[in-house]
C-alpha cells in the first residue's frame, strides 16, 4: 500500500527521500511525491504519476535543485481519486502545512463541507487534503505544531499514518499513527520516519514502533511521543534484524523469482530452533502457548488472500491430525459478522505483513465479541500491528518479501501451521510419538524437496507458452490440494491477468464442467493420497471434454499420460504435511513464467499493493 518516508537531518534530505521511496515502491506505486523545507523555510514540492523513476526524472529536469534538511515523501496507491499529479502526496494547506498520509479518512466529505465554509479550497479529490486544512485551521488556536495536530486529529474518523511538516515550525516533523504502520528511525545525522523499516535501513537500524493513537514530535536531537490522550509515553528502541542486502535483486531478474528460489532457506530458517529431539517446541508460539493450546477446544483462522489459502490447508491438518474443529474465514467478511466465538477458541490470524487492515480489524472484533479467546498471530513481521494485538506470536523467518505475489511467505506460513498442528496434536495426544516423529522428519525433508521441485522449472517454462493467448484457466485439486489449487489460481490471476478459478475436482460435474473445451487449460494436482483414484476419474471426465491438461503429480501417483495431457512428476513420497507445500512450487513457477510471456510487471502487478493497510 502507500509508503511514507521523511526526515530531519543535518544533511540534504532529498537523496534519502528518493532512496526510501524506491525501497517502498513495492507497497503502492501509482504516483509519488516529495516536499522539502528549503533554506528560507518555503515548501518545494515535486510530484509525478507512475514510478518513482518518473519523480527522479522530474527532479533532474528542474533548473534549480530541490534541497533542504527537512522533508517528507510518499508513494501512493489510489483510494480516493485517480492517480494524477494533483492527487499525489504531499498535500499542502495555505503554504503553512504539508503532509503525507496512509490510510483513509472516512468522514472527509463532512470535513470538506465545513472547510469550504471556512474559505479553504481543494486542489485534489483525495480524502487527505482535509487533514492538511484541519491542521492549518487548528494552528490558529494553538502555539505549537504538535498541539495543532493533537487538536485536529480529534475530528478524524478512519485510519492514518501521517508525516507532517510546517513552514511555521521549520525544525520538526510530526508523525501520527492510527491503524497505519509508522516507525521512527534514529540515525547518526538525524531522525526519520517511515511506514516500513526497509525505507530507512541505509541510515539506521534503530527504530521506535509507534502505537495506535501515538503522536510524535521529531527534531534532529529530540523525539517526544504522546499518546492519544496527550500523555507523554516512552516507547522502546528496537534494533532491526533486517539487512539492506536482503532487499536487493542479486542475480535474479525479479523479486518473485528470487523469493521462489529462496524457499528452501526460508523454510530452514522458519524451522530452526523450533524443533528439539523430534518434538515441536511449543514455546516457539510464546510462553503461554502450552496452556492456551491445552485449553483450546476449537480453532478459528482469519486471513486474506494467500494467507487465507494457507489457513484452508491448516483446516484439513487440524481436523484430520489434531482432531480439533477448525473454521477458516476471510477477514473482510469476518470483521462485519456477528460470529459465535466460544470461550475455548484459539483465534489464529495469518498475515505476511501483520498489517493487513481487514485482518487486524477482524482480530479486534473477535476480542470484543469474546475477551476470553486466546489470539495467536502467524506473521513474517515482528513489531507489526498483529503481533502487538495478539496474545501469542509465531514469526515465520521468510525474510523480506518484496514481490507483491506471496511465495515464500505462503510456504513458510504452511510450515508454521504444520508446527501448530503438531503441537496441538501432541498435547491432545491425537498422535503418538511415532506419528509426531514422522511429521517432523517430513518437515526436515522440506528444503531438499523444494529444491527437487524447483528443478522442474525448465519443463514448466516450456509449458507456460500454452497460456499465451488463453483468457481463462481452471485449477483442480482435492482435499488440501483444493486450497493449493486456489493459491495457484490466485498467483496466475494476479501476475498474468488471466482469469483463473480453482475447484475441488469432485465438484466439477456440478456445473463448471460446462466451461471445458480446448481453450480452457486445466491444471490438476495429483498427490499419492487416499483420493487419488477419485481424482483420476475426475481427470478422465475433464479429458473427455477435450481440455488441454497439465498434471503435477507425485512420482508414485502414476497418472496415465494421454494426448493433450502433460504429466509432470514433481517429486515422490510426499505425505499429508509435505505435499501441499511442495505442490505449491510448480504452480508458482508456472504463473511466474506465464507472466514473463505475457510481459506483465511481475513484481508490481497492476492495481495491487503488497500490504493492504486500508479497507
Ligand atoms: C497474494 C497476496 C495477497 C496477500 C493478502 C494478505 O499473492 O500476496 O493476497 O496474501 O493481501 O496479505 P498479508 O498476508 O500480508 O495479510
Amino acid at each position: 500500500m502507500c509508503g511514507i518516508v521523511g526526515g530531519v537531518t543535518n544533511k540534504d534530505i532529498t537523496a534519502l527521500l528518493l532512496e526510501g521511496l524506491n525501497r517502498l515502491e513495492y507497497r503502492g506505486y501509482d504516483s509519488s511525491g516529495l516536499i522539502v523545507l528549503s533554506r528560507n523555510n518555503t515548501f518545494e514540492r515535486a510530484r509525478s504519476v507512475g514510478k518513482v523513476k518518473n519523480l527522479e526524472d522530474n527532479l533532474k529536469a528542474r533548473d534549480h535543485k530541490i534541497n533542504g534538511n527537512i522533508g517528507i515523501a510518499h508513494t501512493r496507491w489510489a483510494t480516493h481519486g485517480e492517480p494524477t499529479i494533483n492527487n499525489a502526496h504531499p498535500h499542502i494547506s495555505m503554504n503553512s502545512v504539508s503532509l503525507v498520509h496512509n490510510g483513509i479518512i472516512e468522514n472527509y466529505a463532512e470535513l470538506k463541507n465545513d472547510q469550504l465554509t471556512k474559505g479553504y479550497s481543494f486542489s485534489s479529490e483525495t480524502d487527505t487534503e482535509v487533514i492538511a486544512h484541519e491542521i492549518d485551521f487548528a494552528m490558529k488556536a494553538c502555539s505549537s505544531l504538535i498541539s495543532s495536530v493533537q487538536l485536529a486529529i480529534k475530528s478524524f474518523s478512519g485510519s492514518y499514518g501521517l508525516g507532517i511538516i510546517s513552514s511555521k515550525y521549520p525544525n520538526q516533523i510530526i508523525a501520527a499513527r492510527n491503524g497505519s504502520p509508522l516507525v521512527i528511525g534514529i540515525g547518526k545525522n538525524g531522525n526519520y520516519i517511515a511506514s516500513d523499516q526497509l525505507a530507512l535501513l541505509s541510515v539506521t537500524k534503530k527504530f521506535i514502533f509507534l502505537e495506535d493513537g501515538d503522536i510524535a514530535e521529531i527534531k534532529i536531537d529530540k523525539i517526544t511521543i504522546y499518546d492519544l490522550d496527550g500523555n507523554l509515553v516512552d516507547r522502546p528502541i528496537k534494533i532491526s534484524r533486517l539487512k539492506l542486502g536482503e532487499t536487493n535483486l542479486g542475480d535474479y531478474d525479479h523479486f518473485m523469482q528470487k523469493e521462489i528460489f529462496e524457499q528452501p532457506q526460508a523454510i530452514r530458517d522458519t524451522l530452526e530452533s523450533r524443533i528439539s529431539n523430534d518434538t515441536v517446541l511449543i514455546s516457539a508460539f510464546g510462553y503461554e502457548a502450552h496452556e492456551a493450546f491445552n485449553k483450546a477446544k476449537q480453532v478459528q483462522i482469519v486471513a486474506c488472500g494467500s494467507s487465507y489459502n494457507a489457513g484452508l490447508v491448516a483446516k484439513y491438518w487440524l481436523e484430520d491430525i489434531a482432531k480439533i474443529p477448525c473454521n477458516v474465514e476471510v477477514a473482510s467478511e469476518y470483521r462485519y459478522r456477528r460470529p459465535i466465538l466460544l470461550n475455548d477458541t484459539l483465534f489464529v490470524t495469518l498475515s505476511q505483513s501483520g498489517e493487513t487492515a481487514d485482518t487486524v480489524e477482524a482480530l479486534k472484533a473477535a476480542k470484543k465479541i469474546n475477551s476470553n479467546i486466546t489470539s495467536l498471530c502467524i506473521t513474517n513481521s515482528p513489531e507489526s500491528s498483529l503481533t502487538r494485538l495478539s496474545d501469542l506470536t509465531f514469526l515465520t523467518h521468510a525474510g523480506p518479501e518484496i514481490g507483491v505475489a506471496s511465495t515464500k511467505a505462503f510456504t513458510t506460513q504452511l510450515v508454521a501451521l504444520a508446527l501448530l498442528t503438531c503441537s496441538i496434536s501432541s498435547l491432545k495426544k491425537s498422535i503418538n510419538k511415532r506419528q509426531e516423529r514422522g511429521i517432523i522428519h517430513g518437515l526436515k525433508r522440506l528444503p531438499g524437496l523444494v529444491n527437487e521441485a524447483l528443478l522442474q522449472e525448465k519443463q514448466i517454462e516450456n509449458l507456460a507458452i500454452r497460456f499465451k493467448d488463453k483468457n481463462s484457466a481452471l485449477f483442480l485439486g482435492r482435499g488440501t490440494m483444493h486450497a493449493i489449487a486456489m493459491e495457484g489460481a490466485l498467483k496466475l490471476k494476479e501476475i498474468s491477468y488471466i482469469h483463473a478459478e480453482a475447484y475441488p475436482a469432485g465438484e466439477l460435474k456440478h456445473g463448471p464442467i460446462a466451461l471445458i473445451d480446448k481453450n480452457m487449460p486445466v491444471i490438476a494436482i495429483a498427490p499419492n493420497d487416499d483420493l487419488l483414484v477419485k481424482l483420476k476419474s475426475n481427470l478422465q471426465e475433464v479429458k473427455s471434454r477435450g481440455s488441454q491438461m497439465i498434471v503435477f503429480e507425485d512420482e508414485n501417483s502414476k497418472v496415465q499420460q494421454m494426448e493433450a495431457m502433460e504429466v509432470i512428476p514433481v517429486t515422490s513420497n510426499l505425505g499429508r504435511i509435505t505435499a501441499p507445500i511442495i505442490f505449491t512450487i510448480p504452480l508458482q513457477l508456472l504463473s511466474y513464467h506465464v507472466a514473463l510471456i505475457k510481459g506483465t510487471n511481475v513484481d508490481k502487478p497492476r492495481n495491487l499493493a503488497k500490504s493492504v493497510t486500508v479497507e
